[in-house]
């Protein structure tokens, strides 16, 4: 088996996402490109390979059944195997004016939207991606969740969380709790699975709002996507540590 590292991170074309595949690429690693618009697809490779990293496209729109399909065969014809899964992919869904998402005027239709990317789209992408990862000596997953999933903090009125967001903010709470319920599931296995929070970020995602760089928002991904063996499982990190659930 090669020695190489061999990753696919979805919504890498920009973001947080892009530099997280920057940042496995720079550590030796592999990697797939998951990006469902072809040409910023090819654009993102592009700029990858030009800083030298060993990236190849993976046409993915996590919301599609056959996209999911067609990416774990692609991978298995390009690789044969996947060592680190990050579930980057996220949407924010409309936001009503304030930047906010007000629980008494829910858009019903808006929830689905979100719970289906952020939520459903990790499912059938880390479904698809689990025999390839079962090849692997070592495998890692890795999903990107928020600060704004964890009720602890949305709770207590002293913290800053910022807007309410009815439909973002709980569909990562619910991503949190199905890395849970993945780690369980894989207790007797080496399979590694945590979510991470990136902090506040300057991306298209906030309208380029934030204290924080995509290669600042990347850097938990890129730890807990190389953790060694005994690393931990079924928890949520950010740079300084466990995140309260
Ligand atoms: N920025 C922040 O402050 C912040 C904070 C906490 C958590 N996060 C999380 O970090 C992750 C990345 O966010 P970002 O800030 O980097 O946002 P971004 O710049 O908007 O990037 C989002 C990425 O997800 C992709 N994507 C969306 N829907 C997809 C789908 N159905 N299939 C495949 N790819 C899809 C986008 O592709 P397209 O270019 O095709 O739209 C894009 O590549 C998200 O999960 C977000 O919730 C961000």
């Amino acid at each position: 088996m090669s020695e190489t590292k061999i990753a696919l991170v979805t919504g890498a074309n920009k973001g947080i996402g892009y530099e997280i595949a920057a940042g496995l690429g720079a550590l030796g690693h592999r990697v797939g490109v998951g990006a469902r618009d072809k040409a910023r697809r090819e654009s993102a490779v592009e700029k990858l390979r030009a800083a030298g990293v060993d990236a190849f496209a993976v046409p993915l729109d996590v919301t599609d059944g056959q996209s999911v399909t067609d990416a774990a065969e692609l991978i298995e014809r390009q690789a044969g195997r996947l060592d680190v899964l990050v579930n980057n992919a996220g949407i924010s869904g409309d936001m009503d004016p304030g930047w906010v998402q007000d629980p008494t005027t829910l858009d019903l239709d808006l929830v689905r939207t979100v719970v289906e990317t952020n939520v459903l789209g990790v499912v059938r992408v880390t479904n698809a991606m689990l025999p390839l990862l079962r090849r692997s000596p070592s495998p890692r997953i890795v999903n990107v969740s928020s600060a704004v999933a964890s009720l602890t903090r949305q709770a207590d009125p002293d913290i800053e969380i910022g807007p309410v967001m009815a439909a973002y903010a709980p569909s990562k709470t619910f991503l949190n709790a199905l890395t849970v319920q993945y780690a369980r599931q894989f207790a007797d296995t080496n399979i590694l699975i945590n979510a991470a929070c990136p902090g506040l970020v300057a991306t298209d995602f906030t309208g380029f709002h934030g204290p924080r760089t995509p290669e600042q928002g990347a850097a938990t991904a890129i730890r807990l996507a190389t953790l060694p063996d005994d690393g931990p499982t079924g928890s949520f990190f950010e740079d300084d540590g466990v995140v309260p659930w």
